[in-house]
C-alpha cells in the first residue's frame, strides 16, 4: 500500500441552516477499500460527494494525487472525475434507452473511444461481473441485482483510481448484496482502484480494509477490519 491518494482536511458544508459536515477529515490511500458507516443524516453522502468533487465544501481542502481539488475550476474537476473516478449509487443510474452493454460502454464512448472497441471492453466487464447474459437487454428488463452489477461494470470500465459507491447494495436483498459486494471489491482490488464505500450494513463493511464512522458531520473513529 502506498501513501495518501485522496485527503480531506476539516471539511465544512451546510445546507441552509443544516450542518452536513463539520470539520470532517479523512485520508484514502491508493488501492484501499474504505467503508464509511454512521447513522442516517450524519453526512456520509455529503462527504462522498465532496471527496468526488461533485459538491464543493464551504471550507476545508481536498487533495487528490498532489492536486488541490477544491482549488480547481468546475471544468477541470469534471474532467478529473471522468478520467480518474468511478461511481455507483443506490439505484437509477443506468440510462434506460440504452442496452446494458451500451450503458457500460458509455464512459468510453464519451472519452472518444470507437464503438466496437468500447463495446468489446464493456462486454468483458459484463462477463467479469457475471451478467454477460443481459448485455443486449435494457435496464427495465433486468433485475435489481443485475442492474447493480451492470452499474459496477460501468464504474470500472474506465479503470478509475478511485471508485465511489453510495450504498451500492442498499436496494438488494442480503444474498444479492453480498454477491455484488464480493464482485465489486474483487474487481477493484484486481485493478488497484481505491474504493470509498458508504454502507449501513456491517456485513458489507466486512469487505473493506478499513472502516470509518461519520457522526454529526465529522469522522469520529477508524478501525482496521481484521
Ligand atoms: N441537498 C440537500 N439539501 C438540504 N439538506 C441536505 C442536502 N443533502 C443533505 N442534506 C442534509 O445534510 C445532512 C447530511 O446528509 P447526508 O445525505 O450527507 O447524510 P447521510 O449520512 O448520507 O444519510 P443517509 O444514511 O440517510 O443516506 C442531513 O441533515 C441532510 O438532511
Ligand atoms: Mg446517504
Amino acid at each position: 500500500m502506498t501513501g495518501a491518494l485522496l485527503t480531506a482536511e476539516r471539511l465544512d458544508k451546510t445546507y441552509g441552516p443544516t450542518p452536513a459536515l463539520s470539520g470532517a477529515s479523512l485520508t484514502i490511500r491508493a488501492g484501499e477499500v474504505v467503508a464509511v458507516m454512521g447513522p442516517s443524516g450524519s453526512g456520509k453522502s455529503t462527504l462522498l460527494h465532496c471527496l468526488a468533487g461533485i459538491v464543493r465544501p464551504d471550507a476545508g481542502t481536498i487533495t487528490y494525487d498532489g492536486r488541490e481539488l477544491t482549488a480547481l475550476s468546475d471544468g477541470a474537476r469534471s474532467a478529473l472525475r471522468r478520467t480518474d473516478f468511478g461511481f455507483v449509487f443506490q439505484f437509477g443510474q443506468l440510462v434506460p434507452e440504452l442496452t446494458c452493454v451500451e450503458n457500460v460502454a458509455l464512459p468510453l464512448r464519451l472519452a472518444g473511444e470507437r464503438r466496437r472497441s468500447a463495446e468489446a471492453r464493456a462486454a468483458e466487464w459484463l462477463a467479469r461481473l457475471e451478467v454477460d447474459d443481459v448485455a443486449g437487454k435494457r435496464p427495465g428488463e433486468i433485475s435489481g441485482g443485475q442492474g447493480q452489477r451492470v452499474a459496477v461494470a460501468r464504474s470500472l470500465v474506465t479503470a478509475p483510481r478511485v471508485l465511489f459507491a453510495d450504498e451500492p447494495t442498499g436496494a438488494l436483498d442480503s444474498l444479492n448484496g453480498e454477491k455484488v459486494m464480493g464482485l465489486l471489491t474483487d474487481a477493484a482490488r484486481d485493478t488497484g482502484a481505491a474504493v470509498v464505500l458508504v454502507t449501513h450494513e456491517a456485513r458489507v463493511a466486512a469487505y473493506s480494509d478499513r472502516e470509518i464512522v461519520v457522526r454529526d458531520g465529522r469522522v469520529r473513529d477508524t478501525a482496521v477490519v481484521a
